[in-house]
């Protein structure tokens, strides 16, 4: 259990919060590369801050106040030019640094630019990485942008999706150091949604770990025992806002404190007879969270199911009020880690997980799950076939 106030520090992220400056110290996925190969520009609320992404005529990409400076409008509706973006409505072209680099009829009439050079937009770094646009809206220097060992898995097919969750980040973070879920909300719920009144196996054994770039959890249910990876390996909490399973990635990108981005990254191994299999793009979606006839909650797929566990808590859980048991004991830890690296950052210094070195050739490694052995190594293709998953 939380005070108000410690409620209010988890998870508020705007600009000078505690928590807000701690996220502020992470590159955080935002947008598929292939969302502005086909579309130019894309406006993003990202950390309660309303910004415009684009990739400018010689392709280069900028991250900018969405509003501007000269009355306001979006910028979303402007147009990209080899150097920046312009605003539709009278004009004013901006680089990818936030300058205003033109201010047409004023520059004719006032030469001089004095109007022009008061003008700095806030403008960030942004990044194209394993599909995906990673911001950065912290001071410089930025760290490393984590360059995690499955984006170099060689002979999959990748795909990312998004979904809209309406609801804060944290609990949808606190869901990926969670082991008993799976048994109720997906096991057990997916039986009972399918018509069917068995129960799964309970879990017996729980741990939690911290490393480097996260925690990790561990779980024994009756139908397995300690050599099964999901005990030998676990799961990971990736850090500060992710969740990695093995052969796949999720980030809960904050939008505000009320919203979130939760961001999936796939990579699914061809079968044998494919390879050698080289990725020409990599395809982003988005995922509907509701039926869009019925208005009703999907709670077919795993992650959905996840998602309607998250908005159930509320716009933002309020752990005033919960009673932590013996489960959750990897909340508590994550909690504990979040406040310290709120001090961390108070006191100038880098928090859990910012990385300063850049990664070897061939990516960060990280622990991963039973799927890894199947989804990454790869089977010839009847054996895949017929493979439950
Ligand atoms: S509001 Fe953008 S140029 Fe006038
Ligand atoms: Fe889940």
């Amino acid at each position: 259990m939380l005070t108000k106030a410690q409620n209010l520090e988890l998870t508020q992220v705007g600009r000078g919060t505690p928590m807000g400056e701690v996220l502020r110290r992470h590159w955080h996925p935002v947008a598929g590369v292939d969302e502005l190969e086909r579309e130019a520009i894309k406006p993003i609320r990202l950390l309660g801050e309303d910004l415009v992404l684009f990739k400018d005529l010689t392709g280069r990409y900028g991250l900018i106040e969405r509003h501007c400076a000269h009355r306001g409008a979006d910028l979303a509706y402007g147009f990209v030019e080899k150097d920046g973006l312009r605003c539709n409505y009278h004009g004013w072209h901006y680089g990818r640094d936030g300058r205003c680099l033109a201010q047409p009829y004023q520059d004719r009439v006032a030469p001089r630019g004095a109007l022009r050079e008061r003008i700095l937009m806030d403008a960030y770094a942004v990044r194209a990485h394993a599909g995906l646009l990673w911001a950065y809206l912290g001071p410089q220097p930025a760290p490393q942008l984590p360059d995690w060992a499955p984006f170099h898995w060689p002979n999959g097919f990748v795909q990312i999706a998004f979904a809209q969750v309406p609801c804060n980040w944290v609990q949808a973070q606190e869901n990926s150091i969670d082991p008993l879920h799976f048994e109720w909300m997906h096991a057990n719920w997916g039986r009972r949604l399918r018509g069917e009144h068995d129960h799964a196996p309970e879990h017996v054994k729980m741990a939690f770990d911290e490393f480097e770039h996260g925690f990790v959890y561990r779980r024994i249910t009756e139908d397995i025992d300690e050599s099964h990876p999901l005990w030998t390996i676990g799961r990971v909490c990736l850090w500060p806002n992710g969740f990695y399973l093995g052969e796949h990635f999720e980030w809960r990108v904050p939008v505000d404190d009320e919203n979130t981005l939760n961001v999936t990254w796939s990579y699914l191994r061809v079968p044998h007879e494919s390879e050698p299999y080289v990725q020409q793009s990599i395809p982003s979606w988005h995922a509907p969270v509701a039926d869009r006839r019925t208005g009703c909650w999907i709670n077919t797929h795993v992650i959905n199911q996840d998602i309607i566990a998250w908005w159930g808590q509320g716009r933002v859980a309020d752990r005033t009020r919960e009673n932590l048991a013996v489960s959750d004991a990897g909340i508590a830890m994550i909690r504990r880690q979040y406040f310290r690296d709120m001090e961390a950052v108070a006191q100038g210094l880098d928090p859990k997980g910012v990385l300063r070195e850049p990664a070897s050739a061939g990516g960060i490694p990280l622990p991963c799950g039973d799927a890894h052995e199947f989804f990454a190594k790869g089977l010839p293709r009847v054996a895949y076939e017929a493979h439950p998953r």
